[in-house]
């Protein structure tokens, strides 16, 4: 596996490859990621992985400096599931000077994950724009599990005619339910076995909604109770349109039920998606 540090030495060595899947990532690779590469590999004969930790995408009060940094290891696991080059450039090769230009997110970037990360998904988009133009790949491959931030990835691509297609992968998880995270790390033994009840909330929304039930309002007051109950610090758990991430129009059928919550001091999110029936 190639690793390569600077624009130059990406662009040099791309030149000319006919078909290139790119999986961005800020490192810490888990099974999650790893399985995003594979999906990349049955797309394209040659995978670029990115790794930068993006500083944009932090808010004042997350911790940027904390963030796991685990390239040695990244490396092994990507290798084994196949990828062909880690593109991992340092902050000066990435931002030279304060990127002053970026993308402004529509208004539903403020709401949800925004509305607890103000200005997140100006980070997320201003880089992935920028990495799309470094990499130039004919496939991105991202998680379902940042629903939102795929959700803008997609309408930025459609809207600015980016020469690329997003493949969506559904979201990898433990065999308790929890989905696959860089923050599971910092959840005690006894958080982590409060965990998976994310997930089995949202399922439970999922069932509800499925059985023909359309009082979200209600529902999504039940399930924030019981996670409260069982001691978590509850930021949303609401049922939105896929499409727009808004509340779902009155016959609207493809939905999904995205929930965000804290257990200590660690935020988990997840979400499902649901089909209402007719
Ligand atoms: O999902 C992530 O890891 C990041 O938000 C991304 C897409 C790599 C942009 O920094």
């Amino acid at each position: 596996m190639e690793v390569i540090g600077t624009l130059e030495a990406l662009r040099a060595r791309l030149r000319g490859e006919p078909a290139i899947a790119c999986v961005p990532t800020m490192g810490n690779i888990h099974q999650g990621h790893l399985s995003l590469v594979r999906i990349a590999c049955e797309h394209a004969p040659l995978v670029v992985t990115t790794i930068f930790v993006n500083r944009l995408q932090f808010g004042a009060n997350e911790d940027f400096d904390g963030y796991p940094r685990t390239f040695e290891d990244d490396c092994d696991s990507l290798e084994r599931a196949g990828n062909a080059i880690v593109f991992h450039p340092n902050e000066s090769q990435m931002y030279p000077e304060p990127q002053v230009f970026t993308v402004e997110p529509p208004a539903v970037a403020n709401k949800l994950e925004g509305r607890f990360r103000p200005g997140h998904f100006r980070g997320v988009a201003t880089v992935v724009l920028k990495l799309f133009n470094m990499v130039q790949p004919h496939y991105a491959v991202f998680g379902k599990k940042d629903y939102q931030q795929i959700s803008i990835v997609r309408h930025m691509v459609e809207q600015l005619a980016l020469p690329v297609r997003i493949i969506p992968a559904e979201t990898v998880r433990a065999d308790d339910g929890l989905a696959l995270s860089s923050r599971n790390r910092y959840l005690t033994a006894e958080q982590r076995s409060e965990a998976p009840r994310l997930n089995s909330v949202l399922r439970r929304v999922r069932e509800q909604v499925e059985a023909g039930d359309r009082n979200f309002e209600a529902i999504e007051f039940a399930a924030d109770a019981e996670l409260a109950r069982h001691g978590w610090h509850v930021d949303y758990v609401v049922v939105r349109s896929r499409r727009t991430l808004m509340q779902p129009g009155a016959r609207e059928r493809e939905l999904v039920v995205l929930g965000a919550a804290k257990l200590g001091n660690t935020r988990l999110i997840d979400n499902l998606e649901i089909l209402a029936p007719a």
